[in-house]
């Protein structure tokens, strides 16, 4: 425990700088800056923030950043109207409606899959992460809207783009100013929302005026109810389509680029891998093949140990609080690194070491459960967690029937960056051998 800020330091290298922090400090480290700010690093207070006194607290101050780009969508809203959104929406994460998007992420697999055939052919060296994110985007549109965005494919992800650099820049800025002011990067930033909220607008105006009906996320959105009988408003459902996209597609992009990156120097990983999808003689897999990839489940969860996409949460206590012993008063800001804890050596032995066998079950037990939190916990973990797997382990497989990938960088060049997510920085370039 101890005050001190340097944010200068920590902005050069924050991954580092928060985890020799906590590494030094102990599990409670108090920060006095703007505001006073506590970063947790042991299982039970991050447990106490998220899930046992969750009341007592709100997503932390970067949030409001983040909720120029997505409104009042699930991830940035707060209370009662969180409440009704979560409930409305949490129906169309389930299991079955999952099922039912399995086809969407194999079809859009296979056009990105034939696209590497000529990769291979031709020797060339590959960046898998562009390629995940045409990838994932297409599947989230195509989930969310039926059409394919194509023709906008390309503008939602520069804008996606400008909205992330925007909110780092700011989450970092001691001082903000309003985005009213005409500066160049508020002009950029306003023009790529307008941008986006056309798109969104235009596809919700569009489906209001068809007469067939269209089985897709946003119908069932649309046909959602709250316990008055009422629907969203046409705002309401811009945010959370917003949401879904940003929330949706970066985040499973990284995890699919980090496990190639894992991987990508370990064959014998691999093998097992496509050993176990070996049973289903090149098809596509259904959702209910998946529970038989537990192998390659194992190789996920610990990918997503290593390089949690969301690598830093943020709350902000709204009542005065006690954890282990200190007092958190109101106003406070909680950050909490799974990137830390799930690297932590006290609940993880040789925490940098690659061994998916950790999350076998008899290897798993006796772990806190939350020194492992990569999709949050508590009432705001995410809603696309299934999804997310989901899809993850689709495309996975069906990439071990056709390829090997060999990494054509020294992983030690390749680094971890904490951007709003953790991205792989230069990228993970690839050679494909087509078996
Ligand atoms: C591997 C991929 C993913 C990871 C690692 C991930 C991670 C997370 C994390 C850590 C949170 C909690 C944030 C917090 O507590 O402040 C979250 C929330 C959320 N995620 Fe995900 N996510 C993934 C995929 C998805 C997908 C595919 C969707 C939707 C299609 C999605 C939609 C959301 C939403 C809407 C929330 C806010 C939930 C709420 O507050 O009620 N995520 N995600």
């Amino acid at each position: 425990m101890r005050f001190f800020l340097s944010l200068p330091r920590f902005r050069r290298d924050p991954l580092n700088g928060f985890f020799q922090t906590a590494l030094t400090y102990g599990d409670v480290v108090r920060y006095r800056g703007l505001w006073v700010s506590f970063q947790l690093s042991h299982p039970d207070h991050i447990q106490q923030v998220l899930q046992s006194n969750f009341k007592s607290y709100v997503k932390g101050r970067g949030y409001q950043i983040l909720k120029l780009s997505l409104g009042e969508g699930l991830l940035t809203s707060e209370g009662k109207l969180w409440q009704r959104q979560r409930r409305m929406t949490q129906p169309s994460f389930q299991g079955q409606q999952v099922a039912g998007f399995v086809s969407a992420m194999a079809e859009n697999t296979v056009t990105m899959l034939q696209r590497w055939e000529s990769h291979a052919r031709n020797g060339v060296i590959l960046d898998v992460v562009p390629e995940f994110m045409g990838l994932t985007l297409n599947i989230a549109s195509q989930v969310l809207f039926t059409t394919n965005l194509e023709a906008d494919t390309e503008s939602i992800r520069h804008t996606l783009d400008i909205g992330r650099d925007y909110s780092v820049d700011r989450a970092w800025s001691i001082v903000q100013l309003p985005l009213s002011i005409p500066t160049r990067r508020n002009r950029e930033y306003r023009a790529a929302l307008a941008n986006i909220h056309g798109i969104i607008d235009r596809i919700i105006a569009e489906r209001r005026r068809a007469s067939a009906s269209i089985h897709d996320l946003l119908t069932m959105l649309m046909e959602a109810r709250d316990e008055n009988g009422a629907p969203m408003s046409d705002k309401q459902l811009r945010d959370e389509v917003i949401t879904l996209l940003t929330a949706g597609h970066e985040t499973t992009t990284l995890v699919l680029a980090w496990t190639c990156f894992l991987i990508g120097t370990r064959p014998e990983v691999v093998e097992r891998m496509a050993e176990e999808v070996s049973f289903l003689n090149g098809r596509t897999p259904s959702y209910e093949d998946l529970v038989k990839l537990r192998y390659s489940r194992t190789v996920v969860e610990e990918s997503m140990r290593l390089y949690p996409p969301v690598w830093t949460l943020a709350r902000t206590a709204i009542q005065a609080d006690e954890i282990a012993g200190f007092r958190i008063p109101a106003g406070s800001e909680i950050l909490i690194f799974p990137y830390i804890t799930q690297r932590h050596p006290k609940w993880w032995p040789e925490p940098d070491l690659f061994r998916p066998e950790r999350f076998a079950p008899e290897n798993s037990a006796e772990r806190p459960r939350y020194a492992y939190l990569p999709f949050g916990a508590g009432p705001r973990t995410c809603i696309g967690l299934n999804f997310a797997m989901t899809e993850i382990l689709v495309v996975l497989a069906m990439l071990l029937q056709r390829f090997r990938l060999k990494l054509a960088i020294d992983p030690a060049q390749v680094r971890p960056e904490p951007s709003v997510t953790l991205q792989p920085r230069p990228g993970v370039p690839v050679i494909l051998e087509r078996i």
